[in-house]
């Protein structure tokens, strides 16, 4: 009997921030879900990423367990794929070794997340630039064929692609060349209050960002003093960005194209669309709320994916990690 196909293996990995927003949900973790069935899927936490800025220890720990449960609560889920923590796979650092051996120092130089955050820290860490190194070493580890990113990631999976092409053609073929993946269907969520920015964690306006967590009073309140336009139509514009925006909201939660919602909403009010909005935000993230106060009150279930995760995939970078030593020229280690 044949071995029946093997699924395309996807990986996406994301660090322990403490909460995820609407804006996480509905543009990326929605769309990992759906890959579930028909891929074999990783979705790492990466926690070695985390430390390349000042962190604090308590905080790490707290917001990787908090990480996992809102992935299990958006529908991540251990029976079908592998959830684990970067640091409990020891093949993420490792290969990372071999690979920063190959790696021109320019081009991690060059990064402009590299850039951007370095500017930002007093001192610079040597892990911040070497950061797009172990982020290819948690990619090709998996031979992922497949990488959901945001645009802001596509440089480092260029340089992925290009260190899975050096290694191959100086030693022999090996990686999984990967290619991003950027979900058709993803929704752009921008901020409440300033349209013209992404909607995120970290905005200083505590009305700006829906977090998937939010009460549905927290939803009510910052729905409700979202801004619009000093106009009174329900339509998507680039002079209405606030209006565009909800529409955007209204339509990924509802399921309704715009062009229908702009047809609902013909002749009624900004106090209408609000509500509507309010409630279709509501009717998503309310099982999701509950799921993650059920997953996060229970640490031991949580020790347990992390467990079943971080076995599945060592087991899988095992048999990368061998290959490479091997290839590399390293003598096989004694069993
Ligand atoms: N650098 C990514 C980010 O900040 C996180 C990340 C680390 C990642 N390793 C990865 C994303 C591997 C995709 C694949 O968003």
């Amino acid at each position: 009997m044949s071995e029946p196909a093997a699924k395309p293996v996807v990986l996406t990995c994301a660090q322990p921030t403490g909460r995820l927003h609407l804006g996480n949900y509905l543009g990326a973790v929605l769309n990992w879900g759906r890959m579930q069935d028909d891929h074999e899927c990783y979705f790492g936490i990466v926690d070695q990423h985390a430390i390349t800025v000042p962190t604090v220890p308590a905080d790490l720990r707290a917001n990787t367990y908090a990480c996992l449960a809102q992935y299990m609560a958006c529908g991540l889920d251990p029976a079908r794929s592998r959830l684990f923590v970067q640091s409990h796979v020891t093949g993420h650092t490792e290969l990372a070794w071999v690979l920063g051996c190959l790696c021109p120092l320019g081009q991690l130089e060059r990064m402009t997340q590299f850039k951007d955050k370095a500017a930002r820290q007093e001192s610079v860490r040597a892990g911040l630039l070497t950061y797009p190194v172990l982020m290819a070493a948690d990619i090709l580890l998996y031979n992922a064929a497949k990488v959901p990113v945001g645009e802001d990631q596509k440089q480092h999976l260029e340089l992925t692609r290009d260190l899975a092409q050096k290694f191959n053609h100086t030693y022999s073929d090996t990686f999984v060349i990967p290619e991003p993946y950027i979900a058709a269907t993803g929704a752009r969520v921008m901020s409440l209050q300033d349209p013209g920015a992404k909607m995120s964690k970290s905005d200083p306006n505590a009305s700006a960002t829906l977090f998937i967590t939010d009460s549905a009073d927290d939803i009510r309140r910052k729905v409700g003093s979202a801004v619009t336009d000093s106009g009174a139509e329900v339509r998507a514009a680039p002079d209405k960005p606030g209006v565009s925006n909800l529409l955007q909201i209204l339509s990924a939660c509802s399921g309704r194209p715009v062009a229908a919602l702009e047809d609902d909403f013909r002749g009624k009010g900004y106090g209408d669309f609000k509500r509507a909005v309010t409630d279709a935000v509501e009717a998503v993230l309310a099982p999701v709320r509950s799921r993650f106060a059920t997953f996060s009150a229970d640490r031991a279930e949580l020790d347990r994916v992390l467990k079943a995760g971080a076995e599945g995939a060592q087991r899988a970078a095992h048999r990368t990690l061998a290959k490479v030593h091997r290839k590399v020229g390293f003598v096989e280690r004694p069993r």
